[in-house]
């Protein structure tokens, strides 16, 4: 019995003397751990006269129980301590910047492709949507593009297998649309489109959006103004437009369009036309009855005018220091 009260005595000692977290262990360790002196002396019992070993179990565990209470007011008692060491130490800069969670913003390719579609659809046009898996009929063929003409090796094409691959332009939502829907139709179709194409000015997914317009009557007069009128809209200025002959099997007149870009270079922005009969044929559509124009516009490139963006890739590097300059 007196040879526990010794161990409760030493022990308390111990813990009196330690001032820190570490040492606090060391001493839990060495009378509580597995070999500890208060774990060793409970396996002592089994030594001792059966009639006297509950008296000595119970001094074991009283003593113990002491310990550990005086090793848990003394670890807190060191661990205010050294909080309150270290407050006293270093004084806090309260001028010191905050750490500010950051807000994201759209990307720039998103706010040009929402300020062209806010556009179009205040003068009426409905916003639809095509696959970027495409078969060859919608990508090329309904679209007056036949097999082994030029046309088609120009498109650079991602192939996926035999009759698969990644739509090249967004003009197979006009085939679609028209299917689905019949005329007349006024829509516009924006969208990703992808090239095996690769430099500055050129990466191998990029945007387009598409415009259709079927019913009767419609002339190339109705395409130029409303090519005119867009693009002073979307440039909030007057700008002067210039419509260069050119060709697309799916147009017929079919044209570029240039814009006069600081009073000195012509910028290609689109190419459109009224949509060849064809088309319409293959889609359902009486070319007697009907006719329209189309149109289509990379976005990247409305984009690049309209913030002053030199290189395209600057888009698709996700580079923050250029991405929050549009947030
Ligand atoms: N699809 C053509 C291209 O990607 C653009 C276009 C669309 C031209 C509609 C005429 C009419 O270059």
């Amino acid at each position: 019995m007196n040879k526990i009260s010794e161990i409760l005595k030493q022990s308390i000692n111990d813990l009196e003397d330690a001032v820190s977290p570490e040492e606090i262990d060391k001493i839990r360790i060495k009378y509580l751990g597995k070999k500890g002196v208060f774990t060793s002396e409970l396996k002592k019992l089994a030594e001792i006269p059966k009639e006297k070993r509950p008296e000595f179990g119970q001094k074991i565990n009283d003593a113990k129980t002491v310990f550990m209470d005086k090793l848990s007011s003394h670890s807190s008692e060191i661990e205010n301590k050294l909080l309150n060491d270290k407050l006293n130490q270093k004084s806090i800069d309260v001028t010191l910047k905050g750490f500010r969670s950051e807000t994201g913003g759209r990307h720039p390719i998103s706010l040009v492709r929402a300020k062209i579609e806010k556009i179009f659809i205040n003068s009426g046009y409905k916003i639809k949507t095509g696959p970027e898996i495409e078969d060859d009929y919608h990508n090329f063929t309904a679209l007056n593009i036949p097999e082994n003409h030029p046309a088609k090796a120009m498109h650079d094409t991602f192939y996926l297998g035999k009759d698969k691959l990644l739509r090249t332009h967004t003009s197979p939502v006009q085939i679609r649309s028209l299917l689905a829907e019949g005329a007349p139709i006024r829509i516009i179709a924006p969208g990703k489109v992808y090239r095996c194409d690769s430099d500055q000015t050129h990466t191998p997914m990029f945007h387009q959006i598409e415009g259709l317009v079927i019913g009767k009557d419609i002339s190339f007069a109705n395409l130029k103004s409303v090519l005119h009128e867009f693009v002073e809209s979307f440039f909030e200025r007057d700008v002067t437009l210039r419509f260069r002959p050119s060709y697309f099997p799916f147009t017929e007149p079919s044209a570029e369009v240039d814009i006069l870009w600081d009073e000195e270079k012509w910028l290609e922005i689109l190419g459109c036309g009224m949509v060849h009969p064809n088309v319409l044929s293959n889609a359902k559509i009486d070319p007697k009855i009907y006719s329209g124009y189309a149109f289509g516009m990379g976005i990247e490139r409305l984009a690049m005018l309209y913030y002053g963006v030199k290189d395209l890739r600057t888009f698709f590097d996700n580079d923050l220091t250029f991405l929050r300059q549009f947030s």
